[in-house]
């Protein structure tokens, strides 16, 4: 972990005593991380919660769009049939391949179904409705759980991260996602029920590196939605920094109607409003994850 005080972009510069954070630690900027002087291979991420609606798509674009601005290459899987990070980056999914024609032919090269987004440096692999038919072809397939990680084989060398998407279930296609993986990063929505089912994410997570991919970690765990204002918000996350200790990022990203006008404008919310304190933050997540090594 790092113990810099920030340099980093939109940060306060720290002196004298470091602020507590929400999180009950002191609250660090995170240096801006060095520039990468050559790329690849990616560390492949799941953004993971069977939980709907935590933020799993929104971390996934704007920690993608902001890891981008930091000059790392990225992909983003889109790997729920509601196709919402390819509808949120402003990619069209009609008459073009997507990560469903990739999984039925992984000799398929995957540029053919990868676009660039408006974002420099991130590229999207989209899906649409038809990856709800997947689970159903998929499931008499020989190792049917390695099939994403085998599509993404071809292009880690073209990344120097690679975020994935899930679904909001623990079904073959989140299987797949948590095979194909390096880490993984666990969005929770600051509510109730917060922890309702995690310790079955746990649990998949746990057999899925047992029996499939020995060296996945678990790369943090993300506060979202957070308003300092409710005591219930603040007693949400004292209970998930009870649960998971270190594991809970420092980053924590706050409630704000901003998210949801950023996707109605399929863009990143670094770029539809960079200034704002939602920008912000997903900026400081992107410097923690480099600094905690989960990112190059
Ligand atoms: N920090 C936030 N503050 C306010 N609204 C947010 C925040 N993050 C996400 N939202 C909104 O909450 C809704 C759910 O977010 P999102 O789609 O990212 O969750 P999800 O976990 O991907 O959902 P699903 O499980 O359906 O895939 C969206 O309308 C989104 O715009
Ligand atoms: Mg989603």
């Amino acid at each position: 972990m790092a113990e810099r005080a920030s340099k980093g972009k939109g940060t306060s510069s720290l002196t004298g005593d470091t602020p507590m954070g929400p999180t009950g630690r002191p609250y660090h900027g995170f240096a801006t991380p060095p520039e990468l002087t050559s790329h690849g291979p990616a560390r492949i991420i799941a953004l993971c919660n069977q939980k709907g609606g935590v933020g799993k798509t929104t971390t996934t674009i704007n920690l993608a769009a902001s890891l981008a601005e930091y000059g790392r290459k990225v992909l983003a899987v889109d790997f729920d049939p509601q196709g919402a990070l390819s509808a949120g980056l402003g990619i069209q999914t009609h008459d073009q391949p997507t990560v469903y024609d990739l999984l039925l032919d992984t000799k398929r090269d995957p540029r053919d179904a990868i676009v660039a987004s408006s974002v420099e440096n991130l590229d999207v692999l989209p899906a649409n409705i038809d990856l709800s038919a997947a689970e159903v072809h998929l499931v008499n397939e020989v190792a049917r759980e390695t099939i994403l990680a085998r599509v993404l084989r071809h292009v880690a060398k073209d990344y120097d991260v690679i975020l994935i998407d899930c679904q909001p279930s623990l079904g073959l296609l989140t299987v797949n996602a948590l095979t194909a993986s390096h880490g993984v990063l666990i969005p929770l929505e600051c509510e109730f029920f917060a922890l309702r089912g995690v310790a079955l994410l746990i649990e998949t997570i746990d057999k899925v590196r047992d029996r499939l991919n020995p060296a996945i970690t678990l790369d943090g765990v993300l506060a979202t939605m957070y308003d300092p204002r409710t005591l219930h918000s603040r007693e949400v996350l004292e209970r998930v920094v009870e649960a998971f200790g270190d594991d809970v990022l420092e980053t924590v990203i706050g409630r704000t109607v901003k998210f949801p006008d950023a996707s109605v404008s399929g863009m990143p919310i670094t770029e539809f409003a960079p200034e704002h304190a939602a920008a912000q933050a997903y900026l400081r997540l992107a410097r923690e994850l480099v600094a905690r090594g989960a990112v190059a």
